[in-house]
Formats: C-alpha cells, sequence, structure tokens
C-alpha cells in the first residue's frame, strides 16, 4: 500500500462488483436508447472505462474536462471549463460520469451547461457520494458508495495532482496535507 494512505476504503474489488452493478443498472434504464456518455475529466478517468464496459446497451462516449480543486483539498468554488466536449448533445440522452459528487459545484455546472444545449434527458452515475459536502443541491441517479467526510484519494481521485494511479480508494495521511 502507498505509504501516504492512511486506510483503504474501498478494494480494487470492491470497486468492481460496483461497477458491474451500476453497469446493470444503467443497462436497464438505457436498454433501446443510444446515451452520450460523458466522462468529467480528470477524476473519472478509471471509473468511465470500467463503467462503459460494464453497459451492454448502444452508446456514443465523449469527455469533458473541468476543475475547481486546482491542488486543494476543499473546492474553490468556481468551475473552470477547461476541454469541452464535442458531441451535438441536443435532443440527446446524456449520462454523466463522475468520479465524486462532493459539494455538487461540478455536477451543477454540467447539469446546467448540457441543460442549456437541448438534451432530452441527463443523468448522472458517480462512484462516490460525499452528502455531507453539499453545497447546492444535486444528486445523483446511480451511485457506487456513500462516502464520509474525509478526503479521499486514489481511482482517479487526487491530492495535488498525486495518487489518481492508485487502484483503490484511500484516505490519506492528514500529515500529508496538514502544513500546506
Ligand atoms: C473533483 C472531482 C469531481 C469534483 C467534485 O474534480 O473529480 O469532478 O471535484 O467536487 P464538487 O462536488 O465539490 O464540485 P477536480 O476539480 O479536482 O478536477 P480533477 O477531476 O481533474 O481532479
Ligand atoms: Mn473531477
Ligand atoms: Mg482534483
Amino acid at each position: 500500500m502507498n505509504n501516504d494512505i492512511l486506510k483503504v476504503l474501498y478494494s480494487k474489488e470492491e470497486i468492481d462488483n460496483a461497477c458491474k452493478s451500476l453497469g446493470n443498472e444503467i443497462s436497464k434504464t438505457y436498454a433501446g436508447k443510444t446515451p452520450v456518455v460523458v466522462g468529467v475529466l480528470k477524476g473519472a478517468i478509471f471509473f468511465m472505462t470500467d463503467i462503459v464496459r460494464a453497459v451492454d446497451s448502444y452508446m456514443q462516449i465523449d469527455f469533458i474536462d473541468v476543475s475547481s480543486y486546482h491542488g486543494a483539498t476543499e473546492s474553490s468554488g468556481t468551475v473552470e471549463l477547461l476541454q469541452d466536449i464535442n458531441t451535438n448533445i441536443t435532443g440527446r440522452d446524456v449520462l454523466i460520469v463522475e468520479d465524486i459528487v462532493d459539494t455538487g459545484r461540478t455536477l451543477k455546472f454540467l447539469l446546467d451547461t448540457f441543460a442549456d444545449r437541448g438534451a432530452k434527458s441527463i443523468k448522472v452515475c458517480t462512484l462516490l457520494d460525499k452528502p455531507a459536502g453539499r453545497k447546492v443541491d444535486v444528486k445523483s441517479d446511480f451511485t457506487g458508495f456513500k462516502v464520509p467526510n474525509e478526503f479521499v484519494v486514489g481511482y482517479g481521485l487526487d491530492y495535488d495532482e498525486k495518487y489518481r494511479n492508485l487502484p483503490y480508494i484511500g484516505v490519506l495521511k492528514p500529515e500529508i496535507y496538514a502544513n500546506k
């Protein structure tokens, strides 16, 4: 285990199982449809690749890159669009794939943006939901785990751009970010 990790919250196996059951739910929801599945970079990179392979309906995939944490453990409050999707989503069913919903600001930004463009439906799949962090009222349709109010890293989630490559989700030792 990485030396900076205090404890593992979800192992690779638990994440794999969550992806399978979410994939089944999503397959049922979109049976007979072809949603545009939008992965939110960078955090959702691994979850996106795992979840789309667990879904057996037709789909298109695309990516959007937004950022609001800028290397901190607390959201800056402003969401920056770094790289847009290049699919026209007007009249389309859109599924947003996130690694975590915390304050909800990133998701709110994406929901508003895609609604403005005339999406037919917008649903959200997130691996992690942290209800205690919520600052704006948004909800996920497909959720892997509800997480406690701790700063988590791994499986795409970073602290200061590190730890994304860990195959599990864990809690950082407090001293790692205490003196920043
Ligand atoms: C993180 C995470 C979510 C968002 C959730 O992204 O991946 O996208 O914050 O937080 P919120 O609900 O408080 O908005 P971040 O802005 O750190 O960019 P990254 O995915 O590139 O790490
Ligand atoms: Mn993100
Ligand atoms: Mg981040």
